[in-house]
């Protein structure tokens, strides 16, 4: 795919559905009694690698290609052994999350995944798994593939994060749920709490109490989880592509429908609106039990700021895209704690760097902060990008050539599959210059 400079980008959008919340009820589904019937779920890559896994686990799950996905649960203590190594592809979620459902059930799991998979982290998951009395063994003591063993008899444990990482706290908390008695997290990051709501409304025993800034969650296992209908709202990591198209494209006036807006994931919509970036939210409801808004967008004069270390966690997924809606504000934007950037689908730290670099932009970094000089001239595009099989550094790339003096490519374009497999059709709608190879 390329994308060349984009003006007037106007339509109403249809985000697909959250990508951590689709991960989540398919698993919580599949755990229940009962049958569930999920609606908006998203269709991409990485939920079809937590479906499939599920349905290896002994879970039924007829998916047709309209967002509508049936799941009949085995119930918890329910799933058996797979037969064959689960291969995860790219997804990070997918197999971090899973990692803790096994590790408290007897049963022996084999993780693999893709090449840009294969380079994260894993032992920062299952070390804590281990005090459920799970075993692992992992490449090099840090990479998949992994071999997991469940625990026989799973022991409850207390755990306070280390790591800003929502994939790390929800591995405990559904390792839980097949364990007796109260496992507790303490989280001092404010890390997306997506998987503690679903638990709520999947009727699990679930305490949670807010000690000043920490937050302390208890699950109290093992109390059957009850099959329900949801709705999954559109997810605000993919809306914030066009959103920030719209803002940076001149004469654009769009509105992007039905996006999830939580107060740990709505980090980036705080930094645009600081930025001075027109973003109206309207038509407020509820939706599973998240806050959901139709967002209008119109072109902004942006100006830089400061992303504070502390908002890391609320817009984990964001930095790539921001950093270009920074690099066409007026100013110096200065991002701050971005470490964790390095674990992502690629290094996002560098990846950052080397798309701005590119593109003509001054930009420096010290330690783990990325300081952006912006400026509302045209970029200079002509080169192709490296996505090192990252979505958002392909989305992001495309969203930059759209300011660019000349395109830009990608060279894989497939990698968007992963999370806004419609990309393409949603980006076009609105009138912007993406095109196919
Ligand atoms: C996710 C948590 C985050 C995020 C990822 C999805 C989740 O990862 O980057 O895209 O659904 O829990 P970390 O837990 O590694 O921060």
């Amino acid at each position: 795919m390329k994308s060349i400079s984009s003006k007037k980008l106007k339509g109403n959008i249809l985000i697909p559905g959250d990508k951590s919340i689709s991960h989540r009820v398919v698993i919580l589904s599949a755990l229940s009694i009962g049958k569930s019937k999920i609606t908006g779920l998203l269709e991409s890559d990485d939920v079809i690698k937590t479906i499939e896994a599920m349905k290896k686990f002994g879970a039924e799950i007829k998916f047709k290609n309209n967002g509508i996905c049936h799941i009949n649960g085995i119930g918890l203590g329910g799933i058996s052994e797979p037969k064959k190594p689960l291969d995860f592809g790219n997804s990070g979620t997918s197999a971090r999350l899973i990692m803790g459902l096994v590790s408290t059930h007897q049963i022996t799991t084999i993780f693999t995944g893709d090449d840009s998979l294969s380079n994260r982290p894993m032992k920062r998951v299952l070390k804590p798994l281990e005090n459920f009395g799970s075993n692992f063994s992992l490449r090099d003591n840090n990479y998949l593939p992994a071999i997991v063993k469940g625990s026989k008899l799973p022991i409850p444990f207390n755990f306070e994060l280390k790591e800003p990482s929502a994939q790390i706290k929800s591995a405990i908390l559904l390792g839980a749920l097949n364990t007796p008695g109260i496992t507790k997290v303490i989280d001092k990051f404010n890390t997306r709490d997506h998987t503690e709501r679903l638990l709520e409304l999947y009727g699990a025993d679930i305490k949670i109490n807010k000690k000043g800034s920490k937050k302390e969650i208890l699950v109290n296992g093992i109390n059957d989880l009850k099959a329900i209908d949801l709705d999954v709202p559109g997810d605000p990591s993919s809306a914030i592509f066009p959103i920030i198209a719209a803002l940076i494209c001149a004469d654009s006036d769009i509105l992007v429908k039905n996006i999830l807006i939580n107060p740990t994931r709505d980090g980036a919509f705080r930094v645009l609106k600081e930025m001075g970036a027109k973003l109206d939210f309207v038509n407020h409801r509820i939706l599973s039990g998240e806050d959901v808004y139709d967002i209008r967008v119109r072109s902004s004069k942006l100006k830089a700021t400061i992303i504070p270390k502390n908002l890391a966690p609320t817009m984990i997924d964001d930095y790539p895209i921001i950093a270009v809606a920074a690099s066409n504000a007026k100013g110096k934007t200065i991002m701050k704690g971005l470490s964790e950037l390095r674990h992502k689908e690629s290094n996002r730290f560098k990846g950052i760097l080397d798309l701005l670099i590119s593109s003509g932009v001054k930009v420096e970094f010290k330690k783990d902060d990325i300081i952006i000089f912006g400026n509302t001239n045209v970029k200079l595009g002509g080169f192709t990008f490296t996505t090192n099989l990252d979505h958002r550094m392909a989305m992001s790339a495309l969203i930059m050539g759209m300011v660019s003096k000349k395109e830009i490519k990608i060279d894989n374009s497939d990698t968007i599959n992963t999370s806004f497999p419609n990309f393409y059709n949603v980006m076009s709608k609105i009138g912007a210059k993406v095109m196919r190879d």
